[in-house]
This record gives C-alpha cells, structure tokens and sequence, in this order.
C-alpha cells in the first residue's frame, strides 16, 4: 500500500527512483511524485507530481526534464485521507518549502495534529494525513538543523502506522526514512544507498540489503547507513541477502504478469516443497522454531488471513481437521481481535500472508500473541513484520509477485499448509505412517498436474471471452458454487473475476443456493460449479449434481470443473474443464487455475488492466 523509495548515490536520481517506483507500482497507482535535491552548493528542492499512475509522471518529466540530482524520494500512491489528485500526491512539503516528505501508513492523530498546526497559522495544501508530518519536520529541522535529529523528534508526535522519508532542500548528501509498522528496506550498493518499501524497488543494482525493525530511523548518506531507534538510542538493523535476481520481476514475454505468475505456478509449488519432505517420509520444516513437542501440545488451531490468502485458510481447515482431528477455526484478520476469541497457550494460530505486511493480519497475530497463542506464519516475503514478529515461520517459495490479484502465491499457500498439516499428523501420530506418505506423494505430484492443467486452458480462454462479451445476458454476474473445498475455490474464483472484471461475482457454498440466492439466477446467467472427484460413489458428487440440475432448470449457463472423465458431470454442464484426477483435499491446487485464466481473459475481453486494477494495492499497510 503505496510505495515509496529513496536515493542517494552516484547514479541520475530521478532514474533510480522512477525505475523503482515502476518496480513499487502494483503497491499503488492513484497518484506518483518525485522530489531532487539539486546537486551543488546551493541545493533546492525539485517536485513533480502527478495524479494517475505512474505512466502520467514519466510523460510530466519528459516534457519538463529535472534538473541533475543524485539524492532524490519518489511514491506511488494508494489513497487514504484525499481523493488521487495531483494535490494530493506526495511529496509533500513543509511550509517553507525546504523540507519534502512521503508516507505510507496511515497518521490516526492527524486531525488533532493539523489543527494545532493551522491555529500557528499554517496552510495546508492537501487533504491528506501526510502534509502534517511534513510540516511537522520543517520546523524541528529549523530548530535542530539536522534532518534525522528532527524526524526523531517528529516520530515522537505522530501514532499510527507510517513509514516515512523525507529530503531537505540545503543536505543534497541526504535520506532519512522512519518506519513504524509499515514496511522499509534499506538497499546497500557500493557508494550508493537506497531505501524502499520492498526490495524489488532496488534489485537492479543490489541484492544486499538491511530489514529495518519496529520504531527505527534510518539515515543514508553517500558515506553509509546509519540507524536508531524513535528514542535516539544506536541501534541495528538486520542484514540479507536477495535470493532473486531481476528478470524475476519483468514479464518475461507475457502480456500480463499475472499471465506469468500463473504459468509458474508448477514451479512455485515444487519449490514450496523442495527439501521438506526427507527420504524417509518425514516433513522436515526447518525454518519452524517450534519443536515436536509444541506440536504435540496444540489443542485448537486458528488460522486468520485476508483475501486469498483466506481463502487458502478455508482449505486449510478441511485438510487440518480431517488429518489431525483437531478442531480449526478460519478466521477473517480484520473480524479476528475485536470479537474476543478464546486463546490460550495451547492454541496455534496459523497467520497466512503472502506479503508478510497485511496490517490486518499483523494486528491479529499482536492479539493472538498478547493471548500467550503460539503463532506460525506463513509468508511469501522473507524478513517481512509478521514472520518477524512470529513464533515461527514457514516460507512459502513463490518468487516475487508483482500483478495485484494473487495467483502463485495462493497455490503456494495451500502447499505450505498441507505441510503444516501432514507435519501435525506426523508428530502426533494420528494417522499411519504408509498414510501421510500417500498424500505426501500426492502432493509432490502436484507441480504435474497443475502444468497439465495450464497446458490445457486454452478452451477456458475461448469461453471466457465469450461470457464477457455476452455480459448482457445472465443479470451482469457470474455465480460460483462448490462443496467441502470446492466451496472456498469457489469465493477464490469470484474473488479473482470481482478484482479484475469489475463485475458482480459470488462464490457460495453450493448447498446455500436454495436458501437464497438462487434467485440471482436468470436465463443465461453463467454459474461456475466446481465438482470434487465422482471416484468411490461420492456423495459431494451427487450433491452438486443436484445442485447444478437446480440452477440449469432457472436458465443458469453451467460451467463445470470437474475431474478428467467425469461422463456424470459433461452430462449436465453447457461447458466443461477437465482437471487432473487428485485426492480430494489437494484438488484446489488444480481447480483454483481454470479459475484464475477465466478471470484474466474475462478482464481482457472487458479491456481491463489485469495487473493493476482500480482500487486495489497489493500490500495493504492499513487497517
Ligand atoms: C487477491 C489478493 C488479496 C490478498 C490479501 C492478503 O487477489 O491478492 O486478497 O490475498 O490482500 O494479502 P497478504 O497475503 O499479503 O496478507
């Protein structure tokens, strides 16, 4: 949720910063801003900035070329307080014009704070919560006269979550960023220094890089890096390094880069499971910092997430229930700590984020941790707050993903909390050992299946468009419907064709259908099923069949995921995508796919932006 970076260095900086903000972009595009220090004796401050996405910035700055500068910020903007205007846009500057600043986060004593700066007389040029901690600092850096000294000073003032980074118009030598719950990078070339909210920003040019804790301030300079904490005390970040390289986040060829991730999903998922299953059969999850023992001890297990990666959660609790019989509980991050639930030491709380920032999430896991639960998360986002701030962690291996709607990282999700889930049997002892081995093979299986699947969806692409252009048709929506772990497939794909689409999408839980909704049903409105496996009489199956009878007779057009050879289900639906034959409790890894690929070319039909649609940012830093 909005991107900010910082340079100080050798090279042009308004091409470093414009080249992360690029690479930042899918963290917010409502509005983009840069402000240089000019090079030289006399200094001065430097802004462009423009509402839209970044695109508009780049056309602004070739028209009006800024002069040379090796110290610069630049953000990208996810709006909070402000509609995206040019106004708004950051960065902001302090009254005398001689200090420029950026945020991400949200400033929750804004209000009372620009009040008491507008009684000394101040005006305000936005409506955002960010111009008063620009204000803020121009008047401690004229009384201090040294930028980190004055923004420890404004650190103090401020609550809520922010990361800031600011420049002063007389230090052309100079950053200092602050971070307090959102996240902040430093980046650690040679005689050059960058800060940024996500390492993407400076992958280009280093893959050594510093994680900033909470409460921290940090300065750069062309001589070093330099950090403390909110109270001045010295402090420390800690060291890492990149184990990406940058043609990880370029498109590679494909349109889209959710065209792309989607196509590494095979990759992703063998990588997930790379090296955690060891040749006798055990899962081995090294990175988590909890013994057998603590395993042993869980009696309850909660999983909170948001979005997809709740989605994910939902998965999980069939899979965890059924493997261990011991109860689970999914749980929305934002509903998590305001009702109270009932935790103690025995509870494992599973906190599922792709980007480890979800400020949703990284509230529930402070709650759950404050209730003395255990917490294991599960991130894509090495050295992120919540795996930080975590009694343990499991890395789910996806690869930077750069298109806002989550596809690798999903299906990455599911493998990790399998493991999770098989490692809770295994320790246990709940289910025989030839058992977990079964699934395990299964589930290594995967990566195959899921290529097959992909190999295949040309026709889905085909239908989709199809659906898309006769949106007129069927009330303007699609339906999803599944059961058991179809039905969380189900909110994924509606999910995926809301975000994209901008349509009116909704996944139920295909036995919910007739208390309801099904009154959403008319003549040609598609209605996505997803049906588990016909093998060994299933019952699920008969039920959906039943279900998909009901909707069909209402005029629903049914599109049917179904299992290869499922004669029952192709007699029934109007359009059929085969899956690979798979246990029941893993074929998500393969439903979920046709899903993501319909939503995509749905979109496109519709002319939309697949990887940045409107409203929404990846990491989202607020609550
Ligand atoms: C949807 C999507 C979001 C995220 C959600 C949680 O395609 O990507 O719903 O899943 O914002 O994000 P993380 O997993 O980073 O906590």
């Amino acid at each position: 949720m909005c991107g900010i970076v910082g340079y100080v260095g050798r090279r042009s900086a308004v091409d470093v910063v414009i080249d992360g903000l690029r690479r930042l972009e899918y963290r917010g595009y409502d509005s983009a801003g840069v402000a240089l220090v000019a090079d030289g004796e006399a200094g001065g401050l430097e802004v462009d900035k423009r509402a839209g996405k970044l695109a508009n910035l780049e056309a602004a700055l070739a028209d009006h070329p800024l002069p040379e500068s090796f110290c610069g910020i630049g953000h990208t903007r996810w709006a909070t307080h402000g509609v995206p205007s040019d106004r708004n846009a950051h960065p902001h500057l302090s009254a005398d014009g001689r200090i420029a600043l950026i945020h991400n986060g949200i400033i929750e004593n804004f209000a009372q704070l620009r009040a008491e700066l507008e009684s000394d007389g101040i005006e305000f040029a936005s409506d955002t919560d960010t111009e008063v901690a620009a204000h803020l600092l121009g008047r401690e850096y004229v009384m201090e006269g040294n930028l980190t000294e004055a923004m420890t000073r404004v650190c103090s003032r401020l609550e809520g979550a922010f990361t800031l980074l600011a420049v002063a118009a007389d230090d052309p030598d100079t950053v200092v960023g602050a971070r307090r719950n959102s996240p902040l990078v430093v980046g650690l070339g040679r005689d050059e220094y960058f800060l940024a909210s996500d390492v993407a920003a400076f992958i280009a040019y280093t893959t050594d890089a510093i994680e900033l804790g909470q409460d921290q301030i940090v300065t750069i300079d062309r001589s070093g890096v330099s950090v403390r904490g909110f109270d001045g005390s010295p402090s420390e970040g800690k060291p890492f390094s990149v184990d990406w390289d940058i043609t990880a986040a370029e498109k590679g060829g494909y349109e889209t880069f959710m065209a792309k991730e989607l196509r590494e999903q095979p990759q992703a998922v063998a990588d997930t499971l790379r090296g955690r299953i060891d040749e006798s059969g055990q899962i081995v999850l090294d990175e988590v910092r909890m013994s057998d023992q603590d395993f042993r001890d869980v009696d309850k297990v909660f999983i909170i997430a948001c979005g997809t990666s709740y989605h994910a959660g939902l998965v999980t609790k069939y899979a965890i229930e059924h493997w261990t019989r011991i109860p689970c509980e999914v749980e929305l991050a934002s509903e998590f700590r305001y009702r109270d639930p009932v935790l103690d030491r025995s509870t494992l709380v599973v906190a599922i984020s792709q980007s480890g920032e979800t400020m949703d999430t990284l509230m529930a896991v402070r709650h759950a941790k404050d209730q003395k639960a255990r917490v294991l998360s599960i991130s894509n986002t090495v050295g992120s707050t919540i795996p930080r701030e975590s009694d343990a962690v499991l890395y789910t291996r996806a690869g930077i993903e750069v298109a806002v709607a989550s596809t690798k990282a999903f299906l990455t999700q599911l493998a990790a909390c399998y493991l999770v889930g098989l490692h809770l049997a295994q320790v246990r002892g709940i289910k025989y050992a030839d058992e977990v081995s079964a699934v395990l093979d299964e589930l290594v299986a995967a990566p195959g299946k899921i290529a097959q699947v992909i190999e295949g969806l040309e026709p889905v692409r085909q239908m989709a468009r199809d659906c898309a252009l006769n949106g007129g048709s069927g009330g303007g929506r699609v339906l999803f419907i599944g059961r058991h772990v179809g039905y969380p497939v189900a909110l994924e794909g509606a999910l995926k064709l809301k975000e994209l689409a901008y349509l009116h999408a909704e996944g139920f839980a295909a036995g919910e259908l007739k208390h309801g909704p099904i009154s959403l049903v008319e003549e040609g409105t598609p209605v996505i099923a997803i049906v588990p496996s016909p093998r060994g009489r299933s019952l699920l199956h008969d039920k959906i069949i039943s279900n998909i009878q009901e909707v069909k007779a209402r005029g629903a057009r049914v599109i049917a995921v179904c299992e290869e050879g499922d004669r029952i289900t192709s007699a029934h639906a109007d359009f059929v995508i085969e899956t690979p034959a798979s246990p029941t409790l893993l074929a998500p890894l393969l439903t979920a796919v046709p899903l993501q690929e319909f939503a995509i070319e749905f979109a496109t039909a519709l002319g939309r932006d697949i990887d940045q649609p409107r409203n929404l940012a990846k990491s989202v830093t607020v609550e």
